[in-house]
């Protein structure tokens, strides 16, 4: 083992793993990386198939972003954001917002009565994002409506981070029930799952489960029906919050196209603001939707645009940096802004910070993401691999042990089960995920399970002869600890 394999084992407790499995292994010691490729300190190469767990979107040591941060270390790495401005903070800032513009042709239903953003909050990483979207709603709704404790409505399954606020907003039983004791009471909706949706009364098939449904949207209904009951009480939720497309930990479960629009619609109608968790969808993760290239203009890069749907609050973090730097955006509007101004001594000032708060290399970092993200070629780019991933999986359908395949953009999740003919999962203590993920390891390729689903996020740069082995190593790892197991 190497120095740093053994001081990891001495002194580092990692995140989400039971530190005994840890500590019986020999851990893998990364020591730099190239594109899409990790290496470990004995030299090794991997594949970075969860980019990074979601992060990382050029790829690793991509030579802009390189030089960016080069010359803002030249002029300084950080001061702070408490009375003073800088300038990548805010140049980033103005494109972020200028990146979260709504396309017009998209925003012309009229029941949708989308805002503009026009306000940005900098904080760390996701979980911050949302912490500060749901103090900030929480006072606006208490401010503009006179409610007294507002109430927020999160979706079944739903995760927005490890922070407190964070956690009373998921439904993860696993994570967060644990922390009870702690934590306020949001409400919870049933989330479009298609694949095991109880309302869905398709037989399996070897399809995206979207595609063959047959439901009555009634996962929409119960969107309504919740936010209806909250109105019989004379009130109104402070915000929905949602992740828009899909669900990533909850074990990457896209929604079905139409679901976000209805759902936006039916808040807005009830007066309750949206807030939109795109930690990991933002930033053209979710694909270029009907953009070709050759058109004109660019495709959105945010996932709830591509529904025409412009939230009140947008989370950001994971690509902002391009995956370089823990930093975090929370977009709102004039009117949240507004509901904050005031005398000093009225003492209507949003109380919250960070010491790194519009940290400026993390915001050079953002800047240089955006320059690589905002182009045509980088569009077209990722629409190729986007078809290609598509492709790439579509030879794992004959598998019996993968159920559902769902694809959106560039993120894919492989759902593992004992028969895909009744859906019938693996028992979560089997640990089919992790043991699949540890072959997939061996083969060279790196990602990390939710339960049974195996994701797959390649960062932007992926040739298809990596999204190749990527797929053929997964399908080795099924062979052999799976069927063969
Ligand atoms: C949708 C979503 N929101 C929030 C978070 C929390 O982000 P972070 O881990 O940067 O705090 C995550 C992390 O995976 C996420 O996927």
């Amino acid at each position: 083992m190497t120095d740093f394999a053994r001081l990891d084992q001495e002194h580092v407790w990692h995140p989400f793993t039971q530190m005994r499995d840890w500590l019986r292994t020999k851990p893998l010691v990364i020591a730099e990386g190239r594109g899409s490729v990790l290496v470990d300190t004995e030299g090794r190469e991997y594949l970075d198939a969860n980019a990074s767990i979601w992060t990382n979107l050029h790829g690793h040591r991509h030579p802009q972003i390189n030089r960016t941060l080069r010359e803002q270390l030249d002029r300084i790495a950080h001061s702070s954001a408490l009375g003073l401005a800088n300038e990548p903070a805010s140049r980033l800032a103005s494109r972020l917002v200028r990146a979260a513009r709504l396309p017009s042709r998209r925003s012309r239903a009229a029941a949708l009565q989308n805002p503009s953003l026009k306000w940005v909050f900098f904080s760390d990483d996701g979980s911050t994002a949302m912490e500060v979207a749901l103090k900030l709603a929480y006072e606006f709704a208490r401010r503009t409506r006179g409610i007294r404790r507002p109430r927020f409505l999160s979706l079944e399954g739903a995760y927005h981070g490890d922070t407190v606020g964070a956690v009373s907003l998921g439904h993860i039983d696993l994570f967060h029930r644990t922390y009870g004791g702690l934590l306020f009471r949001s409400d919870k909706v049933m989330a479009p799952y298609c694949y095991r949706c109880p309302f869905n009364r398709a037989k399996p098939e070897r399809a995206d489960a979207r595609e063959y449904r047959q439901c009555h949207w009634e996962c929409v209904d119960q969107v309504a029906h919740a936010v209806e009951d909250r109105s019989a009480k004379d009130a109104v939720y402070a915000g929905f919050v949602y992740e828009p497309l899909l669900q990533g930990a909850a074990g990457i479960i896209p929604q079905p196209p139409g679901w976000l629009r209805r759902v936006a619609e039916i808040a807005r109608t009830a007066g309750t603001p949206l807030i939109a968790d795109e930690v990991m969808t933002g930033f053209g993760r979710t694909g270029v939707g009907r953009w070709t290239a050759g058109r004109r203009g660019l495709p959105p890069l945010f996932a709830s645009h591509h529904e025409g749907v412009q939230p009140d609050f947008l989370a950001l973090a994971k690509g902002l940096t391009g995956g370089y730097l823990p930093m975090a955006a929370t977009l709102t509007t004039q009117a949240v802004f507004d509901a904050f101004l005031g005398e000093y001594a009225e003492f209507r000032t949003f109380f919250h910070g960070h010491s790194f708060t519009a940290n400026q290399l993390g915001a050079a970092a953002g800047l240089a993401s955006l320059d690589l993200l905002e182009s045509h070629a980088a569009a077209a780019r990722r629409a190729q691999l986007e078809a290609w991933l598509g492709e790439e999986l579509q030879c794992l359908w004959t598998l019996p042990h993968v159920g559902d395949i769902r694809q959106v953009g560039l993120v894919a999740g492989i759902e593992l089960v004992r028969d895909w003919r009744t859906r019938e999962p693996f028992d979560l203590r089997e640990q089919a995920g992790i043991r699949v993920c540890q072959a997939m390891a061996r083969r060279g390729v790196l990602t990390r399970p939710i339960g049974n689903v195996v994701p797959f996020l390649p960062p932007y740069c992926t040739t298809r002869a990596q999204l190749r082995r990527m797929v053929t190593a997964f399908a080795d790892a099924m062979a052999e600890e799976v069927e063969h197991a």
